[in-house]
């Protein structure tokens, strides 16, 4: 499996236009994922740097449970230096970023560790590309600047959701614009991540649910969109059976490590695949409702939107579905493609209520009348994620996706 981290694929498999055997993946990040691994940290990111700007929220969870206590063992150990950099809102902001640059300037730190979930990761990417490239941040963030360099990375998840230890992309608040915004460079892949399933035991139920959640739709929107590929498919389908197979118990008996160690697994996973495919109209829809209401939890915005857009894409992407319901090991025999396909939904349907999360926009403070605005957001911030979806919708299309979400 590693080789396939490390190895450069170019199979180019023209059959038509368009081929799922299309195919460019290079993954300049070394991978360490093991028990104990954030132990290990000082030995790992030995070479990168003399001082590193740790990245984490300011929720205070990474040092209560004693991993950021790691992390600085683990550099002291090595005579690396250290800042801790705790500005960070769950939905991280640019100015959020900029101060980070400023810390990093003015304690002269060369690299910087992202801790925890994938606001402290993207951050950490954000303000790593900054320091590379120049201030200020917002111009990469609106594409007005491209990121010519970045300070090397290291990615420690503590949480079985985001992926960003294992791609390209940092995505960030704008709060000016109002829109949650992706930065896209090869040079913000991690030079190492480290993922250790110990770190993620101390999830509460209601996170352990979101995260695996967003991992899953990482995974469903990789399968199932415009560019998906072979190797991409192969990812989400690996985390996609995890995913299912874990969650609940994870949920129930978080203290589990096999159960985490498969979930941090999968998310990884699914990380990987969109990295190569990118997300489709789940997440195109949830980046402007956590824009418009910060104090929604990514995963959390992605459970409540999904059935809604699994229906309206389905129409598109039968057979796709119906071969997510053979990963899923739904039964489908006897059944016919389409009533396999909707299988997928009603099996989401019943998850979400199964850990806990049932939820409506409405009940996370959502107004009906900021769906119009959300919409016009996604069309004018999400294009490219529309548009991968398998089914374009309309604007009329999307705002129906939300009322029927609401
Ligand atoms: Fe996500």
């Amino acid at each position: 499996m590693e080789n396939i981290f490390y190895t450069l694929f170019t199979i180019t498999y023209h059959l038509g236009a368009f081929s799922v055997f299309s195919i460019k993946f290079n993954l300049p990040t070394k991978i360490v994922f093991e028990r104990g691994a954030i132990t290990k940290v000082g030995y790992e990111v030995e070479g990168l740097g003399k001082k590193a700007l740790i990245v984490i929220t300011r929720g205070g969870s990474m040092i209560k449970f004693g991993y950021l206590g790691n992390v600085r063992l683990g550099l002291e150990a090595r005579g690396i230096k250290y800042v801790v950099y705790n500005n960070v809102s769950s939905n991280p902001r640019a100015e959020e970023v900029e101060k980070g640059v400023e810390v990093a300037e003015k304690e002269k730190c060369d690299f910087v560790i992202g801790l925890g979930g994938g606001s402290a990761i993207d951050t950490a990417k954000a303000i790593a590309a900054t320091l590379g490239s120049g201030k200020p941040f917002i111009k990469y963030l609106r594409r007005e600047k491209e990121i010519s360099a970045a300070y090397p990375i290291v990615a420690i998840p503590t949480t079985h959701g985001t992926g960003s230890e294992v791609d390209k992309y940092a995505v960030v608040t704008d709060v000016e614009r109002k829109a949650k915004l992706t930065v896209i460079s090869r040079h913000i892949y991690p030079k190492v991540a480290i993922l250790d399933p110990e770190t993620t035991v101390t999830l509460p139920p209601q996170l352990t649910a979101a995260t695996a959640f967003d991992a899953l739709s990482h995974a469903f929107e990789a399968y199932v969109n415009r560019s998906t590929n072979r190797l991409a498919r192969v990812f989400a389908a690996e985390s996609m059976k995890n995913i299912v197979e874990n969650i609940e118990h994870a949920v129930k008996h978080g203290l589990n490590i096999a159960v985490r160690t498969k979930l941090l697994w999968a998310s990884m996973l699914a990380g990987l695949a969109i990295d190569l495919v990118r997300t489709a109209l789940c997440h195109a829809m949830e980046h402007p409702l956590s824009a418009f209401y910060p104090h929604v939890h990514h995963g959390l915005g992605l459970t409540i939107l999904m059935p809604a857009w699994i229906k309206f894409t389905l129409e598109s992407a039968k057979e796709d579905f119906a071969e997510i319901a053979e990963i899923l090991g739904l039964k489908t025999e006897g059944l016919t493609i389409d009533q396999a396909a909707k299988a997928v939904y009603n099996f989401v349907v019943d998850l979400r209520e199964k850990v806990g999360l049932n939820f409506k926009l409405r009940d996370l403070g959502v107004k009906a009348e900021d769906i119009d605005a959300m919409v016009e957001n996604a069309f004018t911030y999400m294009k490219a994620l529309i548009e991968n979806n398998p089914r374009i919708p309309t604007k009329d299309e999307l705002k129906k996706i939300y009322l029927e979400s609401y």
